[in-house]
């Protein structure tokens, strides 16, 4: 599918192509990944952050937010958690905390790795080198840092630089392969600013990348940060402005699918956050094969609010899990057990 294919899909309105599309993405998820949705523990160790993101509601110039780190000890007893549920991944995130010092970090992944056997996956933002090389040697078997958008000029907008420096999150991705990372990324769908042509040469990235995992998220709003306090002002002349719909987020879903087939592809937060009722299953049926449940104490969870609404519900970890299940079972998949690795058909693994 080359680029022009893409942004026909994107533009796509008729129903009936649509449901068309759906029912391919779900096909090649079910020859591909089959119909295990495997299930990652996600850990909010930290809401410290010293970016100052546009969209994002725990940046460093939200006053008005209670900071915490979670201890060791914490975060041990959610990865336990995580086993007694059956998840065979944690995923440890955070802000960008550089108060988080790269041996600290080292020695949570060799105690989460000494005491169980989960996959853990790092998603703690543009890190150095050496910190990625030494979390590498620690165990760390994933990374995931989304480049939110190819579009370079709208990425520099809403990623004000820090310490002078230049972000280039494709460099990082690219370290972090060699380094021997699985790799995942991803974009926000309806950034304010987002182009139709931007978002389609998004897409053409993620094969590009051979992205082992990619998670897509509508934006969403969230009135301590600038984007969201002044969506209109952001936003590019209606015709070429993608919208931050369940719909649109569904597309990109399906089409992530078709052009990287054993990619793991979450459902994420964000879209059960704008569509309460059925977001989730949506992402499910036309693509998806992973969900992240959050397993962050509730307390915390509650100050970990990158756009309104993921602090949570107040619905309890085991309550969630429960109803999870059950919801997966209703579409007729099952739990995943495992790590769930990347599959690479090609190499027959
Ligand atoms: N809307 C949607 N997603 C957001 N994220 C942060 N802020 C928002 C928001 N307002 C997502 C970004 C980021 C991840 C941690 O959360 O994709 O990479």
């Amino acid at each position: 599918m080359n680029r022009r294919a893409i942004l026909r899909w994107l533009k796509e309105d008729h129903e009936d192509r649509l449901a068309a599309l759906w029912q391919e993405a779900d096909a090649v998820r079910q020859k591909t990944v089959g119909d295990a949705v495997h299930l990652r523990g996600l850990i909010e160790i930290s809401n410290g952050c010293d970016r100052n993101c546009a969209y994002c509601g725990i940046r460093a110039g939200n006053r008005n937010l209670t900071r915490y780190r979670m201890s060791e000890a914490e975060i041990l007893i959610c990865a336990r958690q995580a086993v007694a549920y059956g998840y065979g991944t944690v995923v440890l995130q955070s802000g960008e905390d550089l108060g988080m010092s790269r041996e600290w970090i080292a020695k949570i992944i060799r105690s989460i790795k000494a005491a169980t056997a989960l996959a853990v996956t790092l998603s703690l933002g543009e890190r150095s080198e050496a910190d990625l090389k030494a979390w590498r040697e620690a165990g760390a078997d994933r990374y995931l840092l989304k480049f939110e958008t190819s579009d370079r000029a709208l990425y520099d907008r809403i990623h004000p630089p820090v310490r002078g420096r230049r972000s280039d999150r494709f460099a990082l991705l690219k370290k972090l392969r060699e380094l021997g990372y699985e790799v995942g990324s991803g974009v926000m769908v309806g950034i304010p600013g987002q182009t139709y042509a931007s978002l389609a040469r998004d897409l053409e990235l993620f094969q590009e990348l051979d992205l082992d995992m990619i998670g897509v998220g509508p934006f969403l709003p969230h009135p301590a940060a600038p984007l969201g306090r002044n969506p209109k002002k952001f936003l590019a002349p209606a015709p070429r402005q993608v919208p931050n719909s369940e719909e649109m987020t569904c597309k990109v879903v399906a089409l992530a699918r078709l052009l990287c087939p054993e990619t793991n592809l979450p459902s994420t937060t964000a879209l059960a956050t704008l569509s309460p009722e059925r977001g989730r299953e949506m992402g499910l049926l036309r693509g998806a094969n992973v969900v992240m449940p959050d397993l962050t104490p509730l307390e915390y969870r509650a100050l970990y609010e990158i756009y309104p609404g993921k602090g949570g519900t107040g619905e309890s970890t085991e309550a969630f899990h429960r109803r999870l299940w059950d919801q997966i079972e209703a579409l007729g998949r099952t739990v995943g057990i495992g790590p769930g690795r990347r599959l690479n058909l090609t190499l027959g693994v």
